[in-house]
């Protein structure tokens, strides 16, 4: 088993020098079931966190948290989570992805309430995501942070909703 239910999960942000590792995580055609797409190179992968590294668009419309998951003392990648947050900066959108051979670990769930309390005290009120209904997995990790299903279906995926008190 690549890792152990008790270790430390940490985030911390992401940086173009993460690709080499991340093309490793990601690299699982599994990943990709629900969300679509397939597995990015290492290329792919440095060419989008030179961009996402930015922390959004120029004009400042939204902000953007990309961060690495990490667990145990080596701070072995394992995953990421993301949050887009509107020039307000009043609610935001998530998402998580952990690498197949870390799956099933309670890692998402822990980066999930990582990045919630940080969006929490950046006086994010409202967190959203949208996953494909039949991701039990995505739907549990919801529910634990008291988000609710809506009937608002974007391209196929379902939008969840949650308030952060
Ligand atoms: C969704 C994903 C991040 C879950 O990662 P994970 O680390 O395995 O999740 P966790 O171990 O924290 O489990 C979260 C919950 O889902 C449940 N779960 C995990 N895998 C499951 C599966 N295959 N089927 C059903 N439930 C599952 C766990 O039991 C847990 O529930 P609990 O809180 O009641 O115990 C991972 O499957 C993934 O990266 N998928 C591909 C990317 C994706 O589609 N992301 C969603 C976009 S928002």
């Amino acid at each position: 088993m690549a890792g152990m239910m008790n270790e430390a999960v940490t985030l911390r942000p992401l940086c173009v020098g993460d690709a080499a590792e991340m093309a490793v995580v990601l690299s699982h055609p599994v990943l990709y079931r629900y969300t679509g797409g397939q597995p990015p190179s290492e290329a792919d992968l440095k060419r989008l966190y030179v961009i996402q590294n930015r922390g959004g668009p120029a004009d400042r419309s939204e902000m953007r948290l990309n961060d690495i998951v990490t667990v145990g003392d080596d701070q072995q990648a394992v995953g990421f989570v993301q949050a887009t947050l509107p020039a307000d900066q009043r609610s935001a959108e998530i998402s998580w992805v952990i690498g197949r051979p870390w799956q099933g670990l309670g890692y998402a769930g822990r980066a999930a309430l990582l990045l919630t309390d940080d969006l929490r005290t950046r006086g994010v009120e409202q967190i959203i995501a949208h996953f494909h209904p039949d991701h039990e997995a995505s739907q549990r990790i919801a529910e634990r942070l008291g988000m609710t299903e809506s009937d608002v279906v974007v391209d196929g995926e379902t939008r969840w909703t949650g308030f952060l008190v």
